[in-house]
């Protein structure tokens, strides 16, 4: 690791603090929100988020392809598996790992829109890079905001699909990005 950029305490006061804000904010909902988690990316912010959010809600997965699987972001967008849930009419909360250029984020939330009427749309994201965007997205529930637009591994996040399982978010090095590639 280069950098740590989140230990296991910050992610935890993280999602305490992004779970009591939803929690507040829902809780005049009547119908439980749908909490969609877009994988694989979020999973692990996911898990750990919907057990800070202390009402009923409905949990929902989409995949999504992104990233060419290296170091930037490649524009096209693919889904490998989508919602089940019936989005109608419900309050609907996308869980994502990082919103960097925004072209996932708007590929998703023009796919939602195509598929269903949302009561509401709201995004929570555990980073947001926000000067690295291409187009606009509104991030309402921001853990972090990085000004950076390092490459970061772990907590889900990945570098060819290994780092997800690391509990904390870092830089790696050149040499751990280099024994993945082989070189
Ligand atoms: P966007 O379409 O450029 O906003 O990219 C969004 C997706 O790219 C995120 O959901 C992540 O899966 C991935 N991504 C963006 N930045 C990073 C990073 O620093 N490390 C690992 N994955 C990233
Ligand atoms: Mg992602």
């Amino acid at each position: 690791m280069k950098e740590l950029v989140l230990s296991e305490e910050d992610i935890s006061a993280i999602v305490q603090r992004l779970g009591k804000r939803l929690t507040e904010d829902l809780a005049d909902e009547k119908v439980p929100p749908v909490f969609v988690c877009v994988m694989k990316g979020a999973l692990p912010f996911f898990g750990d988020l919907i057990k800070q959010v202390k009402r009923d809600i409905v949990c929902d997965f989409i995949q999504l392809t992104s990233y060419n699987g290296g170091l930037s972001s490649s524009g096209t967008v693919r889904i490998e598996k989508d919602i089940q849930t019936d989005l109608d009419d419900r309050t609907v909360v996308i869980v994502e790992d990082i919103v960097d250029t925004g072209l996932s984020m708007q590929f998703l939330l023009e796919h939602i829109n195509s598929r269903f009427h949302p009561k509401r749309l709201l995004i929570c994201a555990l980073f947001n890079k926000e000067k690295a965007r291409k187009v606009p997205v509104k991030v309402d529930y921001t853990g972090v905001v990085l000004n950076d637009t390092k490459f970061l591994i772990g907590y889900g996040l990945d570098y060819k699909e290994l780092f997800r399982n690391l509990p904390y978010v870092c830089v790696p090095t050149e040499e751990e990005i280099a024994a993945v590639d082989g070189d």
